[in-house]
């Protein structure tokens, strides 16, 4: 039996993903949009690329949210995305009301989906979505962290010189500018990226400059397209945690998951490793902090904690 997947937000996000999702043929789609005609548009291109891509999945567009009944999978893209100068929790409000309005049609319309949020600020709109759909919080993640680790991964294969499937690493913490890249958890080809720096194959100089542009990755690409924000590569990572879920792939990914003590902390959402498969986030990956890792996951505990705070203030 086909899986029936629907995509809330048909922009930039949302169109790469229902591209990707019918060239993987991981199931039918549904494309939902307020923009009128945009989502019906954007599915009949997609469709008519099914005689040259060879797949037999279907999508529809529709400006119709019902349309997600009996969803297995929903990714969630609505909202505005970030422009020049816009800082991600500059987002906060609007795009909180907007995620409000979805989880309760979650709660509706398909209460036993596996939902991804990917709208900004992640970390406060997936504790809003979870807070009103009222999704077990196993079946509510949101992606940032794959998206961040990758830009670190992309960075050090190139300043190593080395491919990027050799680098493992991850990136802890919310997705803000103080999310926190884990150097001393980063390998490369099973060596310690903290070896190399020991043998002056890279200093630490340079490191810092890597660590600082991926913290500031989003901004970055902000800047060069002058209108939107990113959109392949988080597209490409979110895909990773449907697949994970879809195929019980039981893969270790960053996503931002509902912490209920782990990393001592409670009743929020943060991004973690964590493992996804058929049941969603099976387990929560706890890792051993030095001193410094623990100060900076502070910093952004806290700027997490006060978007949540400021988000419940607006929507309550
Ligand atoms: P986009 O502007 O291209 O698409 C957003 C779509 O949402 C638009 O088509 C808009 O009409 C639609 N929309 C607005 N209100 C809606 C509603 N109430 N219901 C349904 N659809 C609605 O933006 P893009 O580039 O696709 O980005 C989407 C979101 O993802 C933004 O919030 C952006 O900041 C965020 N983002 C998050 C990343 C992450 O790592 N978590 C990475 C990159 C972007
Ligand atoms: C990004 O990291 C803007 O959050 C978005 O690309």
């Amino acid at each position: 039996m086909k899986k029936k997947i629907t995509l809330i937000g048909a922009g930039n996000i949302g169109g790469t993903l229902a591209h990707l999702l019918l060239i993987k043929k991981l199931g039918d789609i549904v494309l939902i949009d307020v923009m009128q005609g945009m989502p019906q548009g954007k599915a009949l291109d997609l469709s008519q690329s099914s005689a040259v891509e060879g797949f037999s999945n279907t999508i529809q567009g529709s400006n119709d949210f019902s349309k997600m009944k009996n969803s297995d999978v929903v990714i969630i893209t609505a909202g505005l995305p970030r422009k020049p100068g816009m800082s991600r929790d500059d987002l906060l409000e609007i795009n909180g009301k907007i995620i409000k309005k979805i989880g309760l049609d979650i709660k509706k319309y398909c209460p036993k989906a596996f939902v991804i949020c990917i709208t900004n600020p992640l970390d406060a709109m997936v504790y809003v979505l979870q807070k009103y759909s009222k999704l077990p919080s196993s079946k509510c993640v949101g992606m940032a962290g794959i998206l961040d680790s990758s830009r670190m991964k992309f960075f050090l294969s190139e300043a190593l010189k080395v491919s990027i499937n050799d680098i493992q690493t991850f990136v802890l913490g919310g997705h803000g500018d103080d999310m926190v890249p884990m150097v001393n958890h980063t390998t490369v080809g099973g060596i310690r990226l903290l070896d190399f720096i020991k043998n002056k194959k890279i200093p630490m100089s340079k490191i810092n400059k890597i660590l600082d542009r991926t913290r500031m990755g989003g901004g970055e690409i902000v800047k060069l397209l002058q209108r939107g924000s990113a959109f392949y590569a988080p597209a490409s990572s979110a895909i990773q945690i449907a697949e994970a879920y879809l195929l019980d792939q039981k893969k270790l990914l960053p996503c931002a998951a509902y912490l209920n003590g782990q990393y001592g902390l409670k009743k929020m959402y943060m991004g973690v490793p964590v493992i996804i498969g058929s049941n969603g986030v099976e387990e929560i990956i706890e890792v051993k902090l030095d001193a410094n890792e623990k100060k900076m996951l502070r910093t952004s505990v806290k700027s997490v904690q006060g978007l949540v705070k400021a988000v419940d203030k607006i929507l309550n």
